[in-house]
């Protein structure tokens, strides 16, 4: 099984549009689309409607009015400046998605690298939400799907590459450490896992989005949060309906929701 990686929105942009038979995508936004999602589905949420622009999640509202939408521009919960009136219901942080605020819900969610990612891998044979979170439930599901390539999908941040998702597709690999045909890309990002990973949080000091969290202190704890590696089962999977729903493995929690404490 080959194995690469994307490395930001330059090369999955490609992908739009394609199909891609025999392909697995997992798509890492570790700061923090990728790991809002799981933690919205762990907690009980039905579905996410990832939608690339704030237009769509508004339509999607007007067409399901039960829906909740979230979603974030410049890490910020979308308020009615930008929407014209509808503020929107959740922002993009984990500690939002407990399962009193979406347990049984359905979420048209748009963020500005995470979904945008997650929509341009669509034509792949499967599609996964990854993070550090659930690691080794999506490590796991890619060896059980049995595909012909793995695609790691980097998000990153605004149009550049981000450090977070780059360390979460080297902790992957090395979970695949034998099993799989690494692409040049894949030993890359492998390499830089290697060298951050006694410290991932002093890592984050380098990664831009990881530093514009912390300099909100509202959204600061959500770094240290999605940096905890595999405390959750669940593995989100993006159907063909558009819709990111638990896939295989899905919601068994190993004691621990993340939005319990939200407010
Ligand atoms: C994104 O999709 O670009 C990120 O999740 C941004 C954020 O941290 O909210």
């Amino acid at each position: 099984m080959e194995i690469d990686v994307l490395m930001g929105p330059a090369e999955f942009e490609r992908l739009a549009g394609r199909e891609l038979p025999g392909v697995v995508c997992v798509v890492f936004d570790v700061l923090r689309a990728t790991s809002t999602a799981v933690t919205a589905l762990t907690n009980g949420a039905e579905g996410i409607l990832p939608v690339a622009t704030v237009d769509e999640a508004l339509a999607a509202w007007r067409g399901d009015p039960d829906l909740l939408l979230a979603g974030e521009r410049g890490g910020l919960r979308i308020g009615a400046e930008i929407t014209g009136g509808r503020e929107f219901d959740l922002g993009n942080s984990p500690r939002e998605f407990g399962r009193d605020r979406v347990g049984g819900r359905r979420i048209a969610m748009t963020t500005t690298n995470g979904t945008r990612a997650l929509r341009a891998c669509a034509g792949a044979e499967r599609v996964i939400a990854g993070s550090f979170l659930n690691l080794g439930a999506v490590a796991s599901a890619c060896l059980r799907a049995g595909a012909e390539k793995i695609l790691l999908v980097c998000s990153g941040t605004g149009e550049a590459t981000a450090l977070e998702d780059a360390l979460a597709a080297g902790a992957f690999c090395e979970r695949w450490m034998g099993r799989g045909d690494f692409g040049d890309a894949a030993w890359l990002v492998w390499e830089a896992w290697n060298v951050a990973k006694s410290d991932l949080f002093g890592a984050m000091g380098r990664a831009k989005n990881a530093r514009r969290l912390r300099s909100i202190p509202e959204l600061s704890p959500d770094v240290e949060l999605c940096l905890r590696v595999d405390c959750l089962d669940g593995v989100p999977c993006l159907g063909r309906d558009g819709w990111l729903r638990m896939g295989e493995g899905a919601a068994v929690p190993r004691g621990l929701d993340p939005g319990r404490d939200s407010s």
